[in-house]
Order: structure tokens, then C-alpha cells, then sequence
């Protein structure tokens, strides 16, 4: 027992959140609740990221006023956790002046006591779908090949941040591990991008060009960089920088960030640069997940493959989506998300697999033994151990792939049972093999979870225990209905 604090990225609020963000959101809250269920104090953050030139553009061009561009898909984000069935304990965005302003600019003002915030003359590039300057090496033919965007000159005055100072410290914490990246992949391409050498970074915007941000503290003629900005929300949500720090004393490090491959410098790089200047402590791990694509593409407005997560919920149901997620993505890499193939899975492994299961085994008891069954446990092999060992080595493909296994075997043990004819037969041994059944599926359900909530809940529901340890079955509609018969 002890404390989880668990954060995804926060989220551009510039459109409807599509499938990537839905997916990051299942891997946090898959983490999130299972900590829960260890007895852990867990706190779980996500929110929306709505400063910047990305977002003023995007308001722009929408006609709106920026406050109000980002409130309504704001709103979208949150219905879309509610959607997903997300147990984010907090939601920050970081347009709140009162919640998040106050941590971000004491978070500056401790970089410039520490002597690490001076003022320069920038000139170079600056992509603004990245949020970033960009070198030539980034470019593919003078372009942003993520944004398919010519990036723009800029030379100006900026604040910049001394990065260069603590380069090698971030390096020490990742190679020692105490700064823990995922995978392994990740952590090499980070030190690769270290030997490369890192320079200072440009910290603030004029004003005059960009106003939509928070404002430097004590020249307002400079807006904060846009991530200097957003990754000092997981802190200013806990309070730091307000009247009241107790959250943020209690929580604070992170001990999972959770983020895609394409921010991982801002992460892996910068934030844990500006935790030690502010003589803050280091997140102790950044878990990278892959990108999501549709037809092998990465999905774009452009190309016109985005997929409406909202959409695929409504049709299939929150669990269903998460299942497919969790399963069919192999976290840590980029995977392919198709409606034929979610198709498939869900009749396959969900409406014939344990949708069947759990009504096969209620109907049989509720039809039989409308009184309840009873039997002694027998070892049905639930991989509780190896279950939980996944789970802490953060492979949660394979703590699923564990239990989908086990529930093939209850399919199995069914086959070899035969309780339908034992009912015939020998009623005391169908009571006995379909209470086991019960008992398992029942057991199973602490495990399933993280990953299926609804469908947890609902075998609690339909598989009822008495006192005497009894177990009476609800008929309940299927939990997976197939889509094919109907
Ligand atoms: N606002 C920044 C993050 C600031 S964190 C202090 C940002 N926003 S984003 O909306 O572009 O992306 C939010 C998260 O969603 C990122 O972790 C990103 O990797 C993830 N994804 C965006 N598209 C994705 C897919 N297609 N697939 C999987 N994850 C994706 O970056």
C-alpha cells in the first residue's frame, strides 16, 4: 500500500478528441484502477492544454473568441471520459487562472531564482503544430512532414532557459533509472538525442505576437512558452503555488507520466530539466505508447481517416473499445485500429468469447438451480500471480492476454464437464463444476477490472453469493451482443 500518482498528456483542445486521445486515456485509467485495487492512494490526472498559437489560429479561423473555442472542446474531451468510463480522480486545463496559473508562474519564478532564465535573441524556425522550433534536420524538403506545414522564420526577443546546464544530470537519472523511461526503445532514443547535444530553449512569445497564454511574471510583455506552460500542470493541479500545497506534498513525484512517442523530449527532456532547477523531485517513470493508425496511417483531418472514438463507444460499448485497445495495440507500439478488424475481435473474442462464457454458465444455473449452487473450489488455474507480475512489469497487453487465456480455459473446463448433461446425470457434481465456474468468473472480475469495468460490475451483479456460499445466477441480457444475428 502506498500512493499513485498518475497523469496522461493533456490534450490540444483545438478539435474533438479523436482515437489516439482515447486510447492514452484507457492505458492511464487501466494503471489507475489497478493501483486502486492494490490499496493504493491513487490520483489520477488528465485535462486539456489551450494556450499557444496553435489554438489562437485554430479560434481564429473558427471565428471565436479563444476562451470560448476552448471551453467547448474542453467539454468534448470531458464527455469523452465519461464515454470511455475514465476514473480520473481531477481534470486540469490550463486556461483556469485560478487553479493552474499560480503553480506555472511560481514554477518560472523558481527558474529565474536559480539563475536560469535570460534574454536573448532567437531567430529560426518554429513549426507551429510541434509548439516548436524546429532545426533544418527535422524538415523534410523545407517541410514539417508531421503537419505538412512550412515551418515559420521567427527572430525575436525570448526568454530562454539554461536547458543546457542540467543536460547531463537528466542523462545521470535516466541511466541510473532513477528517471525511469519506457520502453527501453524510448529511454535509448532519448540518450541518443542527448549525445546529439542540447542548447538552451526559447521560454516565452512576445505578447504582441502571441497573447493567448499566461503572461511572464513580472514582464507582461511575454507570454510563457506553451510547454513551459503545459507540463506544469502536473504540479498545478496539486496545488502547487497556491494557499494550499497538501496535495501536492502528498503526491508529488508522479510515479507515471503517461505520454505518445512524438512528445517524448518535452517530457523525457525538458520537465525533468525544470524539476531540478526548481530543486523539485523527478517523475519516477514516463511510460511512451505508440501512435495509433488507421488503415497503417497516422491519423489526419487531411488524410480523412480519423476515427470518432465517441462513435465506435456508442455502437460497441465502452468496454469493448478498451478490450480492443488493450489487447490488439501492443503497448509501447504503434498499431493499426480498423472497423473491420474491431469487428472481428468483438465477435470473436467478446460476444462468442466471454459474453458467451458468463451467459452460458448463468442461464445453466438459473434454469437448474434456481436455489443456488454449491461445490468445493477446485484449481482452475486464475494466474493471479503472473497476472499481477504483468501487470507491475507495465505489460498490460499481456496481463490481459493472461486472463482472455484463463477464460478460454472455464470454455474448456465446460467442454470436458459437460454440466449441461450432468444436470441429467449427476446434479450434485453439475451444482459442484457450475459453481466453480461461478466462483472463478466471479474471482476473475478484480482482474478484469482495470481493463473491462462494466463488464466486472455486471458479473458481480449476475453471479449472486449467499451467506451459506451459494451461488444463485440473474439472467441479464448479453453482455456483448453479437452484432451478426441481429
Ligand atoms: N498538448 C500536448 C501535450 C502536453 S502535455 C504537458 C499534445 N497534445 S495532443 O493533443 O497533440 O496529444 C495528446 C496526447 O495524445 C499525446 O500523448 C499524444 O502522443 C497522444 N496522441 C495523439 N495522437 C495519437 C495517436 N494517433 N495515437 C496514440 N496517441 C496519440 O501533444
Amino acid at each position: 500500500m502506498g500512493k499513485f500518482y498518475i497523469t496522461t498528456a493533456i490534450d490540444y483542445a483545438n478539435a474533438a478528441p479523436h482515437l489516439g486521445h482515447a486510447y492514452e486515456k484507457v492505458i492511464a485509467d487501466v494503471f489507475a484502477r489497478w493501483h486502486r485495487a492494490q490499496n493504493d492512494e491513487t490520483f489520477f490526472l488528465t485535462g486539456t492544454d489551450e494556450h499557444g498559437a496553435k489554438i489562437a489560429r485554430a479560434a481564429e479561423k473558427a471565428g471565436s473568441a479563444p476562451a470560448d473555442f476552448v471551453a467547448k472542446h474542453r467539454q468534448s474531451f470531458q464527455d469523452l471520459l465519461t464515454t470511455l468510463n475514465v476514473s480520473n480522480d481531477d481534470f486540469i486545463y490550463t486556461a483556469d487562472q485560478k487553479r493552474h496559473w499560480p503553480g506555472a508562474q511560481k514554477l518560472w519564478k523558481k527558474l529565474v531564482d536559480a539563475g536560469d532564465i535570460y534574454k536573448a535573441t532567437y531567430k529560426g524556425l518554429y513549426c507551429v503544430g510541434h509548439e516548436a522550433f524546429v532545426t533544418e534536420k527535422d524538415l523534410v524538403g523545407g517541410i514539417c512532414a508531421d503537419h505538412q506545414q512550412k515551418p515559420e522564420l521567427i527572430e525575436e526577443e525570448n526568454y530562454f532557459f539554461k536547458l543546457s546546464k542540467y543536460t547531463d544530470r537528466v542523462r545521470a537519472t535516466i541511466e541510473s533509472g532513477e528517471f525511469h523511461i519506457l520502453p527501453e526503445a524510448r529511454k535509448k532514443e532519448v540518450l541518443a538525442f542527448l549525445d546529439e547535444g542540447v542548447g538552451d530553449i526559447s521560454f516565452s512569445r512576445p505578447s504582441k505576437d502571441i497573447s493567448w497564454g499566461i503572461p511572464v511574471p513580472g514582464d507582461f510583455e511575454h507570454t510563457m512558452y506553451v510547454w513551459a506552460d503545459a507540463l506544469s500542470n502536473y504540479i498545478s493541479v496539486l496545488g502547487y503555488g497556491r494557499a494550499d500545497e497538501a496535495l501536492f506534498q502528498k503526491f508529488w513525484p508522479a510515479d507515471m507520466h503517461i505520454i505518445g512517442k512524438d512528445i517524448l523530449r518535452f517530457h523525457a527532456i525538458y520537465w525533468p530539466a525544470m524539476l531540478m532547477a526548481a530543486d523539485l523531485s523527478l517523475p519516477k517513470a514516463l511510460f511512451v505508447h505508440g501512435m495509433i493508425l488507421s488503415s497503417g496511417k497516422k491519423m489526419s483531418k487531411t488524410i480523412g481517416n480519423v476515427i470518432d472514438p465517441i462513435e465506435i463507444v456508442n455502437e460497441y460499448g465502452a468496454d469493448a473499445f478498451r478490450y480492443f485497445v488493450m489487447r490488439e495495440i501492443p503497448l509501447g507500439e504503434d498499431g493499426d485500429f480498423t472497423r473491420e478488424r474491431f469487428a472481428a475481435v468483438y465477435e470473436g473474442s467478446l460476444a462468442h468469447g466471454i459474453g458467451n462464457l458468463v451467459s452460458r454458465v448463468s442461464a445453466m444455473i438459473a434454469k437448474n438451480f434456481p436455489g443456488g449452487v454449491v461445490g468445493e473450489l477446485e484449481d482452475l488455474g486464475l494466474p493471479k500471480k503472473a497476472f499481477g507480475d504483468a501487470m507491475s512489469a507495465y505489460a498490460l497487453t499481456e496481463a490481459l492476454s493472461l486472463l482472455m487465456r484463463f477464460f478460454s480455459s472455464l470454455d474448456a473446463y465446460i467442454q470436458k464437464n459437460e454440466p449441461y448433461r450432468l444436470v441429467k446425470t449427476d446434479v450434485t457434481r453439475a451444482s459442484a463444476v457450475l459453481w466453480n465456474l461461478a466462483q472463478y468468473l466471479r474471482e476473475s472480475r478484480v482482474f478484469l477490472e482495470p481493463f473491462m469495468p462494466h463488464t466486472a460490475h455486471a458479473i458481480n451483479e449476475i453471479f449472486e453469493v449467499s451467506k451459506e456460499g451459494r451461488i444463485c445466477a440473474h439472467i441479464r441480457g448479453a453482455l456483448f451482443p453479437s452484432k451478426k444475428s441481429t
